[in-house]
């Protein structure tokens, strides 16, 4: 297995440790169950909240030991989730991206398509992205909505601001989620996973000595101050 928290994940968890020592002072550490076991995904759609709220684990603990690109994609069936032992204060929100109502119009630097995987919207997607919800179905067909559930397996065009760049960098991911990643490197969880579209964490975890090597796009940036989209 992967030697697991790198520098900047510890420091993530010596805060969230401190502050909750405060917040969750009843908590008796002897009455966790320290389990920890792979649980098997039996129906679909079972989402990796469910599986937490069945398993009394935090959903972004659970995103964490799996090495999950994003909690709120639907595990398949048969998938295997790696549970970890029960923490006093279970993290359900530090994983999540928060709603805020992007205003960008395309992404810096690409890539052009986005993979749609299990339980994607245009409005989750372009979450992911932080683009508006409009711009990115600007060219989709007209029986489509920003909440249609969209199959999965199929390519999306992302608009694109030109000129821009980013810096390609091969990363080895050994501890956290793509939004650790994404607020570490100032990128986003989408560009992320459009850059590895067939990205599957159960493989990862499970067949991994050191962690799966994705490529994590950095110092996205426009290339002057005239920006066109390009759709
Ligand atoms: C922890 O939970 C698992 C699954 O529910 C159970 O099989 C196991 O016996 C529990 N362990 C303890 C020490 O209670
Ligand atoms: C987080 O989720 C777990 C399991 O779903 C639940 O038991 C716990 O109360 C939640 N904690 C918070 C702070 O919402
Ligand atoms: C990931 O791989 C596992 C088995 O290796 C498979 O069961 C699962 O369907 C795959 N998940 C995705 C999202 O492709
Ligand atoms: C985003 O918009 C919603 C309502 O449209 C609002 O409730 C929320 O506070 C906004 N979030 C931010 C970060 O501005
Ligand atoms: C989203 O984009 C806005 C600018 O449109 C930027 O201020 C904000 O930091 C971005 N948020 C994330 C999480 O990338
Ligand atoms: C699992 O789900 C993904 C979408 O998240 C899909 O593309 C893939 O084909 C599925 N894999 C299997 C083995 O069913
Ligand atoms: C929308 O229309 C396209 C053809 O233009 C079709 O392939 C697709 O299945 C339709 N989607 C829905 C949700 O009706
Ligand atoms: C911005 O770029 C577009 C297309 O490249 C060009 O047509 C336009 O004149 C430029 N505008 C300014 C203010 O430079």
């Amino acid at each position: 297995m992967a030697p697991r928290p790198r520098t900047y994940t510890l420091s993530l968890l010596f805060s969230v440790a401190a502050f909750s020592s405060l917040a969750t002072a009843n908590c008796n550490g002897g009455s966790l169950n320290t389990s920890s076991w792979y649980y098997s995904v039996e129906k679909y759609p079972a989402t990796v909240f469910d599986v937490a709220q069945e398993t009394r684990r935090g959903v972004c603990d659970i995103g964490r030991h799996n090495l999950m690109a994003d909690v709120t994609i639907i595990p398949n069936i048969s998938q295997q989730i790696w549970i970890p032992p029960q923490v006093c204060d279970p993290d359900n929100k530090t994983c999540l991206i928060p709603e805020n109502n992007a205003t960008s119009h395309c992404i810096y630097g690409g890539p052009r398509l986005y993979y749609t995987v299990n339980g994607d919207t245009y409005d989750r997607i372009a979450q992911r992205l932080n683009i508006t919800v409009e711009s990115l179905m600007e060219k989709s067909s007209g029986n489509m909505t920003a909440t249609t559930a969209l199959q999965p397996g199929q390519f999306v065009k992302v608009p694109l601001c030109e000129p821009s760049q980013c810096i390609l960098q091969p990363y080895t991911f050994s501890s956290g989620g793509y939004k650790d990643l994404a607020d570490k490197y100032g990128t986003t969880v989408g560009q992320i996973m459009m850059l590895s579209p067939t990205y599957n964490y159960s493989t990862s975890v499970v067949n991994s000595e050191s962690g799966p090597t994705i490529d994590l796009p950095i110092s996205c940036t426009a290339l002057s101050s005239n920006i066109t989209v390009v759709d």
